[in-house]
């Protein structure tokens, strides 16, 4: 079966989990040792392909009155486990950050730096399996040189890990911590696309922002799809991509899954999903109108 270049990285339990060849044990290491959360901080926090960009674009700009300013997203907000890459080492670059840091995440929950006594806030962003394995199939061969198909892939998805732990291993967890920590906030790919103002106040208001309807409009219009495929410091045209596989922004929809998946794949999944997802409380939509479970 074909594979995916990866990293092993400890899952901090006497396991290994499957992360990007970039990201290293020696990176994480230093991030346990050296990284340190203030009050102020913002992650926002997904399994890879759950709408983390999207996220970030809006958190960026609720952060900054809507002004998108001249850096790119992945400056304005960098992705915590690569800091050990800058150029000048990880603590000087935190030095360069403003009082307000922003960072993006994709560390299964055990992983993440501890936030201690501090205000600092995380917020984690789901969607459902079926469009994360099929945006990440895509994502895998664009970006990691992932050479097999489609339904190898799936099967990677569903038996094992293709990129940050087994999806079910990521979601659970984070799901669980925020129902009894009041510095999580849970939202679903989904509601964001459904009401996309609607869950811009939701991360306005968790973040002690005050946001006038002006600057939720700001924010949603800078956040859309077509807005950020189009703007030069969100739409990631910098990161090398395969070319003739989809790019960073590929659909941007609920339930592209149905393009893809075969009726058996859809079941095998869905036994799957109701195996680990039921007794949660935690529902997705598949966009096919079908909530589960
Ligand atoms: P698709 O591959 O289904 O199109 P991440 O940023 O976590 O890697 O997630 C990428 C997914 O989010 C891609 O999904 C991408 O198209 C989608 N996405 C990015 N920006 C978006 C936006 N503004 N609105 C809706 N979906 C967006």
């Amino acid at each position: 079966m074909a594979e995916f270049q990866y990293n092993l990285v400890s899952d901090g339990k006497g396991g290994q989990i499957k992360f990007p060849v970039f990201i290293s044990q020696a990176d994480m290491d230093l991030i346990e040792k050296e990284f340190v959360a203030k009050d102020d901080d913002v992650f926002v926090t997904t399994y890879p392909r759950s709408g983390t960009t999207w996220t970030e674009q809006m958190v960026h700009l609720l952060v900054n009155n809507g002004v998108q300013g001249e850096q790119r997203l992945t400056d304005a907000v960098p992705w915590l486990e690569t800091l050990p890459h800058r150029p000048n080492g990880m603590i000087e670059f935190l030095k360069t950050l403003p009082q307000r840091r922003l960072f993006t995440s994709h560390l299964p929950y055990p992983l993440m730096p501890s936030l201690g006594n501090t205000t600092a806030k995380i917020v984690y962003v789901a969607r459902n399996p079926k469009d994360v394995a099929i945006s990440t199939y895509f994502h895998n061969q664009s970006k990691l040189g992932y050479e097999g198909t489609w339904e190898e892939h799936f099967q990677l998805f569903l038996t094992s890990d293709v990129g940050c732990g087994p999806y079910f291993d990521h979601i659970l967890p984070w799901w669980q911590a925020s129902q009894h920590t009041k510095n999580i906030l849970f939202l679903k790919y989904e509601d964001m696309k459904r009401d996309h103002a609607g869950c811009v106040a939701r991360i306005a208001s968790f973040l002690g922002l005050q946001a006038d309807p002006q600057l939720i409009d700001t924010v949603v219009s800078l956040s859309s799809f077509k807005s950020m495929t189009s703007n030069e410091t969100t739409n990631f045209n910098w990161v090398p991509q395969r070319e003739g596989v989809p790019t960073h922004f590929r659909k941007g929809d609920i339930g592209d899954w149905q393009n893809h998946f075969s009726a058996e794949q859809s079941q095998q999944m869905d036994r799957l999903f109701m195996e680990k997802m039921k007794d949660t409380g935690l529902q997705f939509d598949f966009g096919d109108g079908v909530l589960m479970p």
